[in-house]
């Protein structure tokens, strides 16, 4: 198995969110011997934000692009290349400010490419990253899976929003949650990687 990890915390080995990545991960390859792992570091490689270089170079065909173009795409071409060749992509995605990082917006907002990750036929859009499983680690402060708080939860619908419409639908989403509530946070990682099944 080729697992792609993505790691969005800018809290270096700190991070929760890591954390309860690190652990999906091994329970992958405890389950799949021999898996080989990718690890990008959004935060400190992040993605360029998009430019209008970026977006012209996703409408420009091959032959017509200029080096300038060539150079913009190129982030673009290699996420999506990476992400085509995985079989799993476990995605680190910590709130901050109820929403995921910009970093790891960063990188959507280069995956989402009109006929190579979707297209739209006459009955709607349709995913062309077939044959995924997607695990998110979520860590947040609060608690967002269930309470007064849950109108606040941002992060799970986006993700299985945008993914799914890129044709990634097989989605689990596990959550380091509360960790600043008292009496919750101390054992929130425990319990979230308690509850990985893979
Ligand atoms: C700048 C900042 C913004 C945050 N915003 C939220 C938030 O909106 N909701 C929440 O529940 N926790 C919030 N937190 C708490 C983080 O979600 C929590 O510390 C979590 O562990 C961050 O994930 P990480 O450890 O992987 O970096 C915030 C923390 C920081 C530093």
């Amino acid at each position: 198995m080729k697992i792609l990890h993505l790691i969005s915390s800018p809290r270096g080995a700190e991070s929760v969110s890591l954390k309860l990545g690190n652990a999906i991960i091994e329970k992958l390859q405890a389950a799949n011997p021999g898996s080989t792992v990718i690890t990008h570091n959004l935060a400190s490689t992040p993605f360029p934000h998009l430019e209008e270089v970026h977006i012209t170079s996703f409408f420009t065909p091959a032959e017509k692009q200029s080096p300038e173009l060539a150079g913009a795409i190129k982030h673009s071409d290699e996420a999506i290349a990476e992400l085509m060749s995985a079989d799993a992509i476990v995605i680190d995605a910590p709130v901050y400010n109820f929403q995921i990082p910009s970093t790891l917006k960063a990188w959507i907002d280069h995956i989402c490419r009109a006929n190579k990750t979707f297209s739209y036929s006459e009955n709607g859009p349709v995913g062309l990253v077939k044959g995924k499983k997607v695990y998110v680690s979520i860590s947040s402060g609060g608690i967002y899976s269930e309470g007064p708080m849950k109108a606040y939860d941002f992060i799970e619908p986006y993700l299985r929003g945008v993914l799914g419409f890129l044709g990634m639908t097989d989605l689990t989403v596990y959550r380091a949650e509360g960790l600043k509530m008292p009496g919750i946070g101390e054992h929130a990682l425990e319990k979230a990687i308690d509850s990985i099944a893979v």
